[in-house]
């Protein structure tokens, strides 16, 4: 066992883990943040996508080890970085029907946010690329681009940032 200290959505959490654990796994079996889901078995769904020390990765491809030290940024504490009930992601994923199953949808989310802190005003082109390492077998996609669009549309008009 290792011992690790991370800071996920704001907390500290310190556990001793197998070297081999997940960081997805850690989040969801060890602190309960069940918001973050496995959505295969391949690194090719990007469903697991959280952001660690800033940047979108997928949890299923990273050590929890890996993640000794960090800040890590899961679905269920992206509102809090707003303090509002919904970051304006959400909002425009809600907003636009940017979801219907909604497994895919964490990962959309974190991808989409880390998407636009690169770029806040992307084309829908850039929106199809950003975002392909995220798969949806629902929507089409269409409406995760428009949301994507809303999103980046409010928070380019100070919304909140
Ligand atoms: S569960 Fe991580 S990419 Fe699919
Ligand atoms: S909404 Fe069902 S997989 Fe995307």
């Amino acid at each position: 066992m290792v011992a690790i200290n991370v800071n996920v959505d704001g907390r500290s959490a310190s556990h001793d883990v197998e070297p081999r654990l997940l960081l997805v796994h850690y989040l969801r079996d060890v602190l309960g943040k069940g918001g973050t889901p496995v959505g295969c078995d391949t690194s090719n769904c990007g469903a697991c996508t959280v952001s660690l020390n800033g940047q979108s990765v997928k949890s299923c491809t990273v050590l929890a080890v890996q993640a000794d030290g960090a800040d890590v940024l899961t679905i269920e504490g992206l509102a809090d970085t707003v303090d509002s009930d919904l970051h304006p992601v959400q909002e425009a994923f809600r907003e636009c029907h940017g979801l219907q199953c909604g497994y895919c949808t964490p990962g959309m989310i974190m991808a989409s946010v880390d998407l636009l802190k690169e770029n806040p005003n992307p084309s829908e082109a850039e929106i199809r690329e950003g975002l392909e390492g995220n798969l949806c077998r629902c929507t089409g996609y269409h409406n995760i681009v428009r949301a994507v669009q809303t999103a980046a549309a409010a928070m380019g008009s100070g919304v909140t940032a």
